[in-house]
């Protein structure tokens, strides 16, 4: 069956690897970020109209109605998955930690996505779609890193959050699963040196950092009939972390 999946932040990293794995199912993918990168606009060029894009800022949270719904997923336009990507990382010590920061990760980790799973429900019972949504959380809510509490947080948040949809929308037939990836070298974990990556590494049990395709290969799976029978989960895809 041919599906229509909303994917956040596919101008780069794994958003861009989950766009490109929803494009080889033979799906339709509604792109968003700020910006239209030029890899994007080379799937574009590859898959013409299924690689859809609509810039938009998800801190903008009282535009994602209008932004999002009104123009870009129409009722007319039906829509069978929401994957929540972006996100942002504020890395620091707890004791450093400044509110104002905090709140503009909150503002796209966790509100952004929470209004789009919001509008995402009311589409999918409107149009009668049993519908997928998959959060991308991370590792770090369930083993720890220096520096990464607040970050950490906003992922726990959407694990809850997940949880709790599956069990209030299993009946109307829509799934929430969240996929918990491990470090993966992408613009977000630019930062981070050599021997810092590398100690990260050692911590898993395949020694090496988790592929952006072995994640977006996790996300095709929850969206699909294959993942029919399963909500309410987390599943892990970190190269093994110990
Ligand atoms: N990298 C890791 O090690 C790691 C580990 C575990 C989980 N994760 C999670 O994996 C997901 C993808 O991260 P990544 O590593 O691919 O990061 P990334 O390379 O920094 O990409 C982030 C994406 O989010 C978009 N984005 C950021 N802020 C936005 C905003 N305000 N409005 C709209 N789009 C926005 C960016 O596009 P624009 O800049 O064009 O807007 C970009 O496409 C995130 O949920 C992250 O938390 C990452």
């Amino acid at each position: 069956m041919s599906k229509n999946i909303l994917i956040t932040g596919v101008s780069q990293g794994l958003g861009l690897a989950i766009a490109r794995a929803v494009l080889d199912q033979g799906w339709t993918v509604s792109g968003v970020s700020r910006r239209l990168s030029g890899d994007y606009a080379a799937l574009q060029g590859q898959h013409g109209s299924r690689a859809r894009f609509h810039a938009f800022d998800l801190s903008r949270t009282d535009d994602v109605k209008a932004e999002l719904f009104d123009k870009f997923l129409p009722f007319e336009t039906p829509l069978h998955g929401y994957v929540n990507n972006a996100a942002v990382a504020y890395d620091d010590l707890v004791s450093n930690l400044e509110v104002n920061r905090l709140r503009a990760m909150y503002e796209v980790n966790v509100f952004a996505p929470m209004l789009i799973t919001k509008y995402a429900i009311r589409h999918m019972l409107f149009t009668r779609a049993a519908g997928a949504i998959v959060h991308i959380s991370s590792i770090s809510v369930h083993t720890g890193y220096k520096g990464l509490a607040m970050y950490a947080s906003t992922k726990g948040a959407l694990e809850a959050f997940s949880k709790n949809t599956a069990r209030e929308w299993g009946e109307r037939g829509i799934r929430s699963n969240c996929v918990v990836a491990g470090f993966m070298e992408t613009a977000m974990s630019g930062t981070l040196t050599a021997a810092q990556k590398e100690k990260i590494y050692q911590r898993t049990a395949l020694k090496r950092a988790t592929a952006p395709a072995s994640v977006a290969a996790a996300v095709c799976y929850l969206l699909g009939e294959g993942a029919a029978s399963v909500t309410g989960q987390n599943i892990v895809v970190d190269s093994g972390t110990i």
